[in-house]
């Protein structure tokens, strides 16, 4: 919440920007997801600055929020963007990207999306393994087209992050090359005609603090760079240093960019590549609040609990991570009380925050619920049929619905009540 320039305090009650969250409660409704439009201007800039002088493009990591509006935003600030699936592609394009912002990650990229990417002409193909550049090199070829390939090193260092989920950067995990195999498969590339080596990538993990694994990451990229051009490499271009910047949810520290700038400069420059980063909390973390009503207030086992109209279903992290999220009521009182706040998914699993410290709240009233910018809405699911929410872009006195809330009919739109049967004796007709 450190960086969450657009939020604060008008008479006491919590606003984002120019527009206090009841209004948005009562126009919109609730359960729904605000977005304050400076806060993320003002961490991109503030990323930006960091490493000024430094030949570096920022390649937004659409996953962690990938609402259009948002996507246009960052676009409109100089973002290039991430991406790990067909769908994420074609959103970037809709919202006015074109192949050449775009770097192109994932383990499992299909021929559908490997060609698709082609097609756009992204920036970079971050390939994880052996496998998929075959595969690349065969799908590039029958297009008559000629792949650009970042290698995604799997460099084997250890961070420490929240949860063991948002690691990746060690051996034995699904993600990247593992460095010691790197050079052996850049050396396989001479004998493929249709990928080119353009860069060296990697992604050691997400809600990282400190710089230290960065620099050896990229210390590691730079030797490999190194590597390959002794032997006779001269088509790199880039050199992808991931994303995994920490924000703060609460009284945890956020990544600090002077110290990861310094750290990443020196390197950049003796790679005499542009660097590319990957950043997605880091940018929009801060600037989402899942704004909630309570709906319901009991008392069980000495407990107070409070029943919120969002669920699991709106914000998984929580319960998929142990993550911390701050809860405030979004109204001052004085009067405090001490609860389980939960949702109303039928799960013991689904809650926001355990033994918190809030203002003391009735049915009716409203949470907000902070740092949901990243990975909230993009987790969102519809179990216990439950639509996903509204979200909603704050530009200083204006709001814009920016995905309208879903309707039950969204739910159950591709649907058949009467299946149709096909007779599998047919099946391959
Ligand atoms: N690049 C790659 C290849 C990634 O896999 C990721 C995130 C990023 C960049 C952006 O990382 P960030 O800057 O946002 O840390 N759902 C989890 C986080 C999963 C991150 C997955 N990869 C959470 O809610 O904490």
């Amino acid at each position: 919440m450190a960086g969450a320039v657009g939020y604060h305090r008008t008479n006491g009650t919590l606003a984002c920007e120019g527009v206090p969250l009841p209004a948005i409660a009562e126009r919109v409704g609730t359960p729904c997801y605000v977005y304050s439009a400076a806060t993320i201007k003002a961490q991109y800039n503030a990323l930006a600055n960091a490493l000024a002088g430094v030949d570096v493009r920022l390649h937004y990591s659409v996953k962690a929020n990938s609402n259009l509006a948002i996507l246009s935003l960052l676009r409109s600030l100089g973002a290039g963007v991430d991406i790990v699936s067909g769908g994420e592609l074609q959103r970037a394009l809709h919202a006015g990207f074109t192949g050449a912002d775009v770097v192109f990650s994932g383990v499992g990229k299909t021929p559908a999306e490997l060609e698709a990417a082609i097609r756009a002409g992204v920036k970079t193909i971050n390939v994880e393994s052996i496998a998929e550049l075959e595969t690349l090199n065969v799908v590039a070829e029958s297009m008559g087209a000629v792949a650009p390939v970042a290698l995604r090193v799997n460099p084997d260092v250890s961070v420490e992050t929240p949860h063991p989920y948002t690691r990746t950067g060690e051996h034995g995990m699904k993600f990247g090359i593992p460095d010691d195999q790197v050079l052996d498969v850049a050396r396989s590339m001479r004998a493929m005609r249709s990928v080119t080596l353009v860069g060296m990538a990697a992604h050691i993990g997400s809600q990282i603090v400190r710089a230290a694994p960065y620099a050896e990451t990229a210390q590691q990229l730079l030797e490999l760079c190194n590597a390959v051009r002794s032997d006779g490499v001269t088509t790199l271009r880039y050199m992808d240093i991931g994303g995994g910047l920490a924000v703060s949810y609460g009284d945890d520290e956020p990544a600090d960019l002077q110290e990861f700038a310094e750290a990443i400069r020196p390197i950049a420059a003796a790679s005499g590549l542009q660097l590319l980063m990957e950043p997605g909390r880091y940018l929009v973390a801060d600037a989402g609040t899942l704004l909630t009503r309570v709906v319901y207030r009991k008392h069980s086992g000495g407990k107070e609990i409070v029943i919120t109209d969002a669920g699991m279903n709106d914000l998984i992290r929580p319960a998929l991570y142990e993550a911390y999220h701050a809860i405030e009521r979004v109204e001052p009182t004085d009067d405090r009380i001490v609860a389980d706040v939960v949702g109303p998914v039928c799960e013991s699993g689904d809650f926001f925050g355990l033994d918190r410290e809030i203002g003391n709240v009735a049915a009716g009233d409203l949470l907000a619920v902070r740092s949901a910018g990243a990975y909230g809405y993009v987790m969102a699911s519809n179990y216990n049929t439950r639509p996903r929410p509204a979200e909603v872009l704050v530009d200083g006195p204006r709001y814009a619905v920016v995905t309208a809330r879903e309707q039950y009919q969204d739910l159950v739109r591709l649907e058949h009540l009467t299946p149709t049967w096909s007779d599998a004796s047919c099946a391959s007709d």
